[in-house]
């Protein structure tokens, strides 16, 4: 019987076993990094370098439901740096926008006020009204740019709470909406998932940029690099209650040790590079402007959003080239972001497939039209494909 029993379970033990690592070629992941440093369809396939990993090694081993101390001082450290009471780690910044609307509502009817082009309503599935039942209200800033205190007071209906989500916003303007907001008793959120930008491209600190609001997401999987997380901030009272529901959204997590060193790691060795990516940025805007491309809108931090028919070049054949390339170029349509990991020589690879295809269609006979093409158009009605 016993000796059944252990053949049985030395059975189980066959078909539950798998190595993964026996998939990956040793230098896999040195072409991983390779094809990362030559992809502009978002920063947050930024990849966890050897030395972020070995940072991450040496982390505590705790329990994050219960006591993960490598983690709890890391939610110290943002807490301190966001000017905040406390700070709560998450696993998305989806989740951590999501909680902290969960978290500020408190009794029904409300609504969330916020720009209709903020990642809570265009890419959180919904999720404000399934897991709030909040109405989102959404706001065309009258200014193209970005939202004043005249489009919220226009567009408030008292007892809503706020929300506003940012790319590089008017500072000022934040600080007018934050004191008209709470001189109305309406909360501030603020979706900061790339907040790092802001403080590295106008030298207002990251507490700073936090104060105007009640409560921050911070995304840490971005534009910086670590693997995972995002981190809430607000009041000791107000992380409390964010806390119970990160369980409640199933949130709670466990030996995260690893994942908060990372991305102190990650705080300690990217955010200084940030200024270089932005340079980059600018020096990819210049060269696609002298190429004669369209820029739609302003180059801030580490996006571009272009439009290439003035030069009579659609995206997909951009796509179609640059993936063509003997090392490969991946784009994803109006949207160019350049990250820590973007190589110049990615940048410069693209700006010569753009001006390849330009002299190959003015050489075809394409003249550029009087009237642009791309007239009235903003990047907003542009071509997305992720
Ligand atoms: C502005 C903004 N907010 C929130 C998120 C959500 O972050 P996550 O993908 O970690 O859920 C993203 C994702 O790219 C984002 O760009």
């Amino acid at each position: 019987m016993t000796a059944n029993m252990d053949a049985v379970r030395a059975q189980i033990a066959e078909e539950v076993k798998v190595d993964l690592s026996s998939l990956l070629e040793p230098d896999d992941n040195m072409k991983g990094f390779q094809e990362v440093s030559r992809s502009f369809i978002s920063d947050t396939i930024t990849a966890p370098t050897p030395d972020m990993y070995a940072y991450a090694a040496k982390a505590s081993i705790g329990d994050a439901v219960y006591h993960e101390p490598t983690t709890l001082a890391f939610e110290a450290h943002m807490a301190k740096i966001t000017g905040k009471e406390d700070a709560l780690f998450l696993p998305s910044g989806t989740m951590s926008n999501q909680i902290a609307l969960r978290t500020h509502l408190k009794q029904p009817p409300y609504a969330v006020l916020c720009d209709h082009r903020s990642h809570i309503v265009r890419y959180e599935a919904g999720g404000t009204a399934f897991h709030s039942g909040a109405h989102s209200q959404m706001v065309v800033p009258s200014n193209g740019h970005h939202l004043t205190v005249a489009d919220i007071e226009e567009n408030i209906v008292l007892g809503t709470d706020l929300h506003r989500h940012v790319a590089l916003f008017a500072y000022d303007e934040i600080i007018r909406i934050s004191e008209y907001a709470h001189s109305v008793g309406v909360k501030m959120h603020l979706d900061g998932a790339r907040i790092w930008h802001v403080a590295a491209e106008t030298g207002i600190s990251v507490k700073d940029l936090c104060a105007p609001f009640d409560s921050v997401s911070l995304c840490l999987s971005k534009g910086l690099g670590a693997p995972i997380g995002s981190c809430l901030v607000g009041t000791k009272e107000f992380v409390a209650k964010a806390r119970w529901f990160r369980k409640l959204f199933g949130g709670g997590m466990r030996q995260t040790g690893f994942m908060t060193a990372a991305a102190a790691y990650a705080l300690t060795h990217n955010f200084p590079r940030l200024p270089a990516v932005h340079a980059l940025t600018r020096k990819l805007e210049a060269g696609l402007r002298e190429i004669g491309i369209d820029i739609l809108g302003p180059v801030e931090t580490c996006m571009v959003f272009f439009d290439p028919s003035p030069v009579g070049v659609t995206y997909a054949e951009i796509i179609e080239r640059a993936r063509a390339l003997p090392e490969p170029i991946k784009l994803g349509g109006s949207r160019l972001v350049v990250h820590i990991q973007t190589s110049p020589k990615a940048v410069e690879d693209l700006l010569s497939v753009i001006r390849q295809l330009a002299e190959e269609k003015k050489a075809a006979g394409f003249v550029k039209p009087e009237t642009p093409l791309t007239n009235g158009r903003s990047h907003k009605n542009m071509l997305f494909l992720y």
